[in-house]
């Protein structure tokens, strides 16, 4: 299901083909943050104009709304949103422990009250992977626990306990036909425990393997260490999923480090509040600097709104509200890290990643934040 097709001689660097049942997938990709069964702000036939390989999708959220009646009635995620290439699903875990209200965590899973209207329900790693299978995803993820990046030892150990039993347990659970699962590694910024789960997980022998709590507010030289401490326990042919990142510079960095796959909700996020990404930082489009800047939001890119727009008139559909600005915003931003890793690929395929990743990050601002 994982093909390695070339390796990196100056980094770790890979370039990979994933087979799902909705298609291929080159890696290192991006896969576009579609929580709520939408790309926000952005359609299938755009994400496909931009080169989109794979989207994903959200567990939790789409278990509260609109509910698995409703997504079995309509023959699962990919009919009922109308995209038929690949999809990832996040199993809940992360977002139970990150935006319910807890009530109590059971040894089978999490009992809490829904983000939207209090209701009660509960999550664990069977109820993750019967909902996933319902959605019908090409790679489910196993249910986790995520503890914020401060969390003390003690609960970083129990987490990652109670995670390796989780996984066990999602492992031993149906799954769509064709379906995929992935392990999640935990351990926060603890070396001996990060490997600990790492090697517990590749003996439970899964699809592929992400490194999560990452990019749970530490800093990045820390996110970059739980990363280095994890990925020499990875088996190398199976894919590497670093969760939830990153800026288009800290994905040069973690390609570099051996990862395969990514996620964030960046791109989308900060287009709708008017930021626009470019190869040399983000920049807030709304600016007064921009009020007569005629210019495309990134000289040279030929996606859809720098084709057809200048930064005057995005500014001005962002200043008044315009529906517009902000989907033109967000199909810029998506465009970029696409484009980012198309040109990721390229590199390592030529043999110059080394390279790219240099001139790449030097000319790259990263914002303050
Ligand atoms: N998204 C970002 N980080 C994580 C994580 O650690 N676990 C899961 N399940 N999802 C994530
Ligand atoms: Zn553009």
């Amino acid at each position: 299901m994982f093909e390695l097709l070339q390796t990196d001689t100056q980094t770790a660097a890979r370039l990979g083909r994933l087979t799902t049942p909705h298609g291929v997938v080159e890696t290192p990709v991006f896969m576009p943050v579609g929580t709520q069964a939408t790309v926000k702000a952005l359609d299938p036939r755009e994400l496909e104009e931009m080169g989109t390989q794979i989207i994903l999708g959200n567990t939790y959220h789409l278990y509260i709304r609109p509910g698995l009646e409703i997504l079995q009635a309509a023959g699962g995620l990919h009919r009922f949103m109308n995209w038929h290439k690949p999809i990832l699903t996040d199993s809940g875990g992360y977002q139970v422990f990150s935006l319910a209200q807890i009530r109590k965590i059971h040894p089978h899973g999490v009992e809490f009250r829904s983000h939207v209207d209090g209701a009660r329900l509960f999550l664990g790693p069977r109820e993750a992977m019967a909902i996933q299978r319902v959605l019908g995803s090409d790679i489910a993820m196993v249910f986790d626990e995520c503890p914020p990046y401060d969390a003390p030892p003690r609960e970083q150990r129990l987490a990652v306990e109670r995670t390796l039993r989780w996984a066990r347990e999602c492992r031993e659970q149906p799954r769509a036909e064709g379906q995929q699962v992935f392990g999640i590694v935990q351990g926060g910024t603890n070396a001996e425990l990060r490997q600990y789960c790492a090697r517990e997980l590749v003996a439970m022998d899964f699809d592929g393997y992400a490194i999560g709590g990452v990019s749970v507010g530490e800093p990045e030289p820390e996110m970059f260490r739980a990363v280095d401490m994890t990925v020499p326990h990875l088996p190398v042919e199976k894919p590497r999923y670093a969760m939830g990142l990153g800026t288009p510079a800290q994905i040069v960095e973690l390609v570099a480090r051996g990862v395969d796959m990514f996620d964030c909700v960046l791109p989308t996020r900060v287009a709708r509040n008017g930021t626009a990404f470019t190869r040399r930082g983000a920049f807030p489009l709304k600016g007064g600097a921009y009020k007569a800047d005629f210019r495309p939001i990134e000289e040279g890119c030929d996606c859809f709104a720098c084709r057809h727009f200048t930064r005057a008139y995005l500014r001005h559909l962002l200043n008044v509200n315009e529906i517009l600005g902000l989907r033109m915003v967000s199909v810029h931003n998506t465009h970029l890290y696409l484009k980012l890793m198309a040109d990721i690929r390229a590199a390592i395929r030529a043999g110059c990643f080394e390279e790219f990743r240099r001139e790449f990050v030097a000319g790259y601002v990263p914002s303050r934040r």
